[in-house]
């Protein structure tokens, strides 16, 4: 009955050998194929042989190549080996990673991870968290938190009673703030539209000097890696300025947080260890399959506020941490298993080996495009470059021609007026032979 897994482990490890010979983007013909995906559902079943042979036959080769080497769009990693087959045992184990007591043992490696990450991102003793789908989500969870936690100094609980009537919350962000934080706030009913914003310098780092005085209950959003250009907010000038002014400090590092595990790199976010809440990815530089996103707080009791239930039904007393305390989900899967996975596999000296080869990776494409007559964008600090190859038509011409020459597949941006190519250098499979053949490809392309 279980031969079938034999047949997909098979099928994967197929996709995977030939992923990184492949043309990145979907060719066209593999795009026009999945019309015939599109059939009336079936009246009887179907032997689960061939359930997965339509799958791999159609679908493989209509996959964008994200879990190969050369894929530098949006901020993509892949899939470590262990963290993927970490994700397939999880998958069979099938734990509803809600409560202790039904799934102690997903539960328990849960734990163990988050105080991992805890102690490599240098956050305060004490800090819990949260396994969610995403930045975005993390950024919803830590933010529920931080309402939580301003109106409550302010004597209002707005879990039961709401926002009607409640004390307003100033929320202060950077004109830079990712789009995903002002939809979290928006989610939140602080809006996506009455948000104080400051001024930022020509990286999108946050002015410290323009941010005004705090009064009353507030949320300061700082950003560690921002999507464009990498850079990182002052926090050393802000965090504690706005703690001590009684403001709650939140930080989306949804990359950038991994800077702090990376020695090279952990001057980039001095100070950001003092904030009250932290949202990142495992999905983006972590390199584990989606979807797989983490909050902090550095006073749990005031996520568990926001998210915890109790009900008849739920054993949800127990003297261990239930997960779904702190989630917006009740059920979920055990998104800890590959996150554990990947901490346990690559160690402290694997992590910082991945982080820093993959910004050694982008300084090369910068150092090698520049070479070639184009202009950088950005000062490369981190994982992210931005290219311009001209006048915004012809970068936008050039990005397409580059996405379908298929050697390396790289997205477009506008960074502050100015069209560009983004190149996110966030994958463990990325060599440095890699960034070459991409590089020549570009330059090759940008001639022609
Ligand atoms: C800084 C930042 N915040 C939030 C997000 C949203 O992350 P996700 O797509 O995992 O929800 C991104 C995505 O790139 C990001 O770069």
């Amino acid at each position: 009955m279980y031969s079938i897994l034999d047949d997909a482990a098979q099928r994967a490890r197929a996709y995977l050998s030939n992923v990184g010979s492949r043309p990145v983007s979907p060719r066209q013909e593999a795009i026009a194929a999945l019309a015939d995906l599109d059939t009336s559902l079936p009246i009887t079943p179907t032997e689960p042989r061939k359930t997965l042979e339509i799958l791999d036959r159609f679908v493989s080769p209509a996959t964008m190549a994200m879990a190969g080497p050369r894929f530098f769009g949006f901020v993509i990693g892949g899939s470590l080996p262990t963290a993927l087959a970490a994700n397939w045992l999880a998958g069979a184990w099938d734990q509803n990673a809600t409560l202790y007591e039904p799934t102690p043992g997903v539960a328990a490696l849960e734990q163990v991870a988050l105080r991992w990450m805890v102690d490599l991102f240098d956050l305060p003793s004490g800090t819990g968290g949260a396994f969610v789908t995403g930045a975005t989500v993390a950024n919803f969870t830590a933010l529920a938190a931080a309402r939580n936690g301003v109106l409550a100094k302010a004597g209002w609980n707005v879990e039961a009673d709401g926002l009607f009537g409640a004390p307003p919350i100033t929320v202060i962000a950077g004109e830079e703030a990712h789009p995903t934080v002002l939809k979290s706030l928006g989610m939140l009913g602080l809006g996506r539209g009455r948000i104080t914003r400051v001024p930022v310098d020509s990286q999108g780092r946050m002015n410290p000097k323009a941010l005004s005085a705090i009064k009353g209950p507030t949320i300061v959003l700082l950003q560690a890696g921002n999507v464009n250009t990498g850079s990182f907010d002052p926090f050393a000038d802000i965090v504690d300025r706005a703690r001590d002014a009684g403001a709650w400090v939140h930080v989306d590092g949804a990359f950038g947080l991994w800077a702090k595990a990376a020695p090279a790199l952990r001057h980039l976010t001095e100070g950001l260890e003092r904030a009250d809440s932290w949202a990142t990815d495992a999905h983006k530089w972590l390199n584990v399959p989606y979807d797989c996103g983490l909050a902090f707080v550095r006073e749990p009791q005031t996520l568990q506020r926001a998210m915890g239930i109790t009900a008849e039904y739920l054993p949800t007393e127990t003297a261990h941490r239930n997960p779904s305390d702190f989630t917006p989900e009740l059920s979920r899967r055990a998104r800890g298993v590959e996150v554990w996975a990947a901490l346990h596999s690559l160690g402290r000296e694997g992590l910082a080996e991945l982080f820093e080869r993959n910004c050694r990776q982008a300084r090369r494409f910068a150092e090698g495009l520049r070479a070639a007559g184009h202009e950088v964008l950005n000062d490369v600090v981190l994982n992210q470059v931005l290219v311009s190859f001209g006048d915004p038509q012809h970068t936008r011409d050039v990005i397409a021609r580059i996405q379908e020459d298929g050697t390396c597949w790289c997205g477009g941006t506008v960074w502050q007026g100015r069209t560009a190519m983004r190149i996110s250098v966030s994958s463990w499979a990325t060599s440095d032979s890699d960034v070459e053949r991409s590089l020549d490809a570009m330059i090759r392309v940008a001639a022609e």
